[in-house]
């Protein structure tokens, strides 16, 4: 099925440090907090000339899809290389955030300095043939949620920045709004049992307690993956985001599922519920109401 209303807006800004005036600002905040997708066509990332050696899925140890630098750590993960190559690649993926954090505060300006940084990635791997299980797949359309990364309510925007050399778009399908999914799926959410969600953080499966929103997403996330009629006939748009182009979403709520695409660059930030300007459209707000309670 097509989606009904485009979530795609487009703003014609080429850098990451645009001037916007307040009137901007707030329609632009409205449109990402309703499940839209903030989309700058022209606005790319500059790699230096010895940075391009990095564009290749050949420095990934292997392990990890993506090589990355962790929320506060900012040690490199997942990349293999010596001691000057790790640092080069540290320095671009660091760039890279720096840029994406001027973003947000340019476009979103409320949201500083409430939003925090979390992880930066760099990802050469081609999205189309990885392999992966079911869960992990992200072919499949689904809203974000992490089993190991509870964020207790807090939302993931996500900043995302084609970096491909070879003028390759990345391929989305953008989904249905999150309520009509949460409404589909919530009935089949299994009941939210605290002290598994105590054992699995002493456990360390979890790295901070996991809570009933954490549990309840995460359910979403697994349910419409495993369900093969969602993936086929649920509403959905396919999107072409074009190579030297970025787009801001909240991951947690626009149900997105990427196609085909190699080489991205992409910012995660955590901003705390209190500091949303339109509380009623969160994940949270719409499971709350379709549950009628408190989570
Ligand atoms: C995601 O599903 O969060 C990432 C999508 C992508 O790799 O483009
Ligand atoms: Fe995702």
């Amino acid at each position: 099925m097509i989606l009904e209303t485009n979530p795609i807006l487009e703003l014609p800004f080429n850098s990451f440090e645009p001037n916007i005036d307040a009137a901007q600002q707030q329609a632009y905040l409205k449109h990402l907090e309703h499940g839209g997708v903030l989309f700058l066509p022209h606005c790319g990332f500059k790699f230096a000339a010895d940075e391009l050696r990095f564009l290749s899925s050949d420095w990934s140890d292997g392990k990890s899809k993506n090589i990355y630098l962790r929320g506060n750590e900012r040690t490199i993960k997942g990349a293999k290389g010596n001691a000057e190559e790790l640092a080069a690649m540290s320095a671009l993926i660091e760039r890279y955030s720096q840029n994406a954090t001027s973003l947000v505060a340019h476009l979103l300006p409320s949201y500083m300095p409430h939003a925090k940084p979390a992880n930066t990635s760099l990802r050469c791997l081609e999205a189309a043939g990885r392999k992966s299980s079911w869960r992990k797949d992200d072919r499949r359309l689904h809203p974000d949620a992490f089993p190991s990364k509870p964020t207790q309510g807090e939302r993931l925007l996500r900043v995302f920045t084609n970096v491909n050399p070879h003028n390759q778009p990345r391929v989305w399908n953008v989904g249905e709004p999150f309520a009509d999914m949460a409404k589909r799926f919530l009935p089949n959410v299994p009941t939210y049992r605290p002290w598994l969600a105590k054992l699995m953080y002493k456990l360390g499966i979890t790295k901070t307690l996991r809570g009933e929103y954490d549990h309840i997403m995460l359910h979403l996330h697994d349910l419409g993956k495993a369900d093969a009629d969602y993936q086929a006939n649920s509403p959905q748009m396919r999107f072409e985001f074009l190579a030297n182009s970025t787009w801001v979403v909240y991951s947690d709520l626009v149900l997105h599922a990427v196609l085909s695409g190699q080489h991205m660059m992409e910012q995660t930030f955590h901003l705390p519920h209190n500091y949303l300007t339109y509380p009623e459209t969160s994940p949270q707000n719409s499971i709350e109401r379709i549950l009628k309670r408190a989570i």
